[in-house]
């Protein structure tokens, strides 16, 4: 059996309202991604995932669905999206889509038919509890506020869910006709040809019926802490099942929004849950060498006692840029591209990140998100004219720093940018087994340094990460070439045991060739 393709696939993340404009309405839209699918191609990326287009009345920018099978308006047509699904497939690039299967809008037809009445046919679709006016019936809070994780509608007398906004009714996976509809959402896009799906707080959507109190500290994120509940994984399995059905390999990544690696873990079953999950322990770590060599550890252990491929994220439209929380220094956020697309797993890049892009600052006045996310959404920007290759005239979010220099004409003119950093990286990935599927193992270069060896058959790569700022001598055994350094792109030099500050490098066996 050949491996399935997202083993070795590195993904690209598009924030779809920030990637690139045509219409002029300030929002990016699914025109702007085909019409950059060359350049995606010319990156080296196997996949996009492309963060939700469906309709929405956009309290949370697209994760509040009221159309799980059509296109916002905002960002285009159905037949936009069959475009570009067919132009991406045709470069070779795979396309997942945001699956948000926890929450609907509040305007979906089927929370407005369930808040209707209490005898409406759909009432059962959501999370209901009685409880007087003044008293929620837990101490569970909703994400980005202070608020309970329910509202009482007055109407009907009874209080509803939401893990998240109150525009965000969780729905009742207990009620089969909800798993029954969910699951038909997804054969809607499956027929359509998507290759998978990123899912949305997925280890959320089966919830024990008791919906009792916690201890405080698990109240205030009840996302966070919603764990392992045995319906959850029954559902799992049938999603799995279910994706099985379509040949191609279809992939489900899970967003487990937990901070231990063995819950995390959990959900990949026993090879019959999630294909895929993320795992977010890494991107909470500081940038120091013994805390990721700790964790780089565990997470091999951990996952490799059920099989379970790793994933690997630095950025997010959920968190600052990882150039950022780094400390903003651009040689940084290069070595940890480097070290990001050498480990075992699959790599998942924020559309952005291959620029360096910091977070923008966002005055009170521009805010727009509840959850205080702006800065990383800032749109992306593509050459220097003004506009930066955006059709309107202000888009929606204020321009990252640098947009004159640091945007993709610029960076893809020169050879030493980031830019070509990433793609020479992508390209090193490529054209090594190692690198794609081979085993890992730390080595010990001293407390500063962080290393490790890939191989595979004869091919071997080792992945020196100097975590920093004075140069540190490193010693191996045979010789090796420098195949791609942080600070300047690709070489082809001998090593000479030096590993200058805050740098990072990819050395290939003398032997290979
Ligand atoms: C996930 C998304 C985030 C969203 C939340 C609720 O964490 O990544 O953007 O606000 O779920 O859907």
């Amino acid at each position: 059996m050949p491996e399935p393709w997202w083993k070795s696939a590195v993904v690209y993340q598009i924030y779809p309202r920030s990637f690139c404009d045509t219409s002029g309405n300030g929002v990016g839209d699914l025109e702007g991604i085909r019409r950059h699918l060359d350049h995606l191609a010319w990156l080296g990326v196997d996949a996009i995932w492309i963060s939700p287009f469906f309709r929405s009345p956009m309290k949370d920018y697209g994760y509040d669905v009221s159309d799980y099978c059509d296109v916002d308006p905002l960002f285009g047509t159905l037949s936009d999206f069959d475009r570009l699904l067919e132009e991406a497939h045709r470069r070779g690039l795979r396309v997942l889509i945001d699956w948000v299967p926890n929450h609907t809008s509040d305007q979906h037809p089927w929370f407005v038919e369930a808040r209707a009445s209490r005898e409406s046919p759909r009432r059962d679709w959501y999370v209901w509890r009685d409880g007087s006016p003044e008293r929620p019936p837990n101490n569970w809070r909703a994400a980005f506020s202070e608020s309970p994780a329910w509202t009482y509608d007055e109407k009907t007398g009874q209080w509803y869910l939401h893990l998240f906004l109150s525009e965000q009714p969780d729905l009742n996976w207990a009620n089969p006709d909800v798993v029954a509809a969910m699951r038909d959402t997804l054969r809607f896009w499956l027929d359509r040809g998507v290759d998978g799906f990123r899912m949305d707080v997925i280890h959320c959507i089966g919830k024990d019926p008791a919906l009792a109190d916690v201890a405080a500290d698990v109240a205030a994120i009840p996302y966070c802490a919603l764990n392992d509940d045995p319906r959850t994984h029954e559902h799992l399995r049938g999603l799995r099942a279910l994706l099985d059905e379509y040949p191609g390999d279809r992939v489900m990544v899970g967003e487990v929004f937990l901070l231990t690696t063995e819950q995390v873990a959990s959900y990949y079953g026993n090879r019959d849950e999630l294909h895929l999950s993320f795992n977010f322990v890494p991107l909470y770590l500081p940038w120091e060498a013994d805390r990721w060599r700790g964790c780089i550890d565990e997470i091999e252990s951990v996952l490799g006692r059920r099989d379970a491929w790793p994933t690997w994220v630095l950025s997010n439209h959920d968190q600052p840029r990882h150039r950022t929380r780094y400390g903003g220094d651009e040689g940084r956020a290069r070595a940890a591209a480097l070290l990001l697309l050498t480990l075992r797993g699959t790599p998942f890049v924020y559309a952005g990140e291959e620029l360096g892009l910091e977070d923008a600052v966002v005055s009170e006045a521009s805010r727009v998100d509840p959850g205080g996310r702006d800065g990383c959404r800032a749109p992306l920007p593509w050459d220097a004219q003004e506009g930066h290759g955006w059709a309107g005239e202000s888009p929606w979010l204020p321009w990252p720093p640098e947009p004159a220099t640091r945007n993709v004409a610029a960076q893809r003119r020169d050879p030493s940018s980031i830019l070509h950093l990433y793609r020479c990286l992508l390209a090193a990935r490529r054209g090594s087994p190692a690198l794609r599927s081979g085993t890992i193992e730390t080595i010990d270069a001293g407390a500063a340094v962080f290393a490790f060896r890939r191989r595979c058959g004869d091919d071997e790569r080792l992945v020196l990460v100097n975590f920093s700022e004075e140069a540190a001598r490193v010693e191996f055994e045979g010789q090796w070439r420098i195949e791609v350094a942080s600070a300047g792109v690709g070489t082809d030099e001998v090593f000479g045991g030096l590993l200058p500050p805050g740098q990072a490098l990819l050395l290939v066996s003398g032997k290979a060739d």
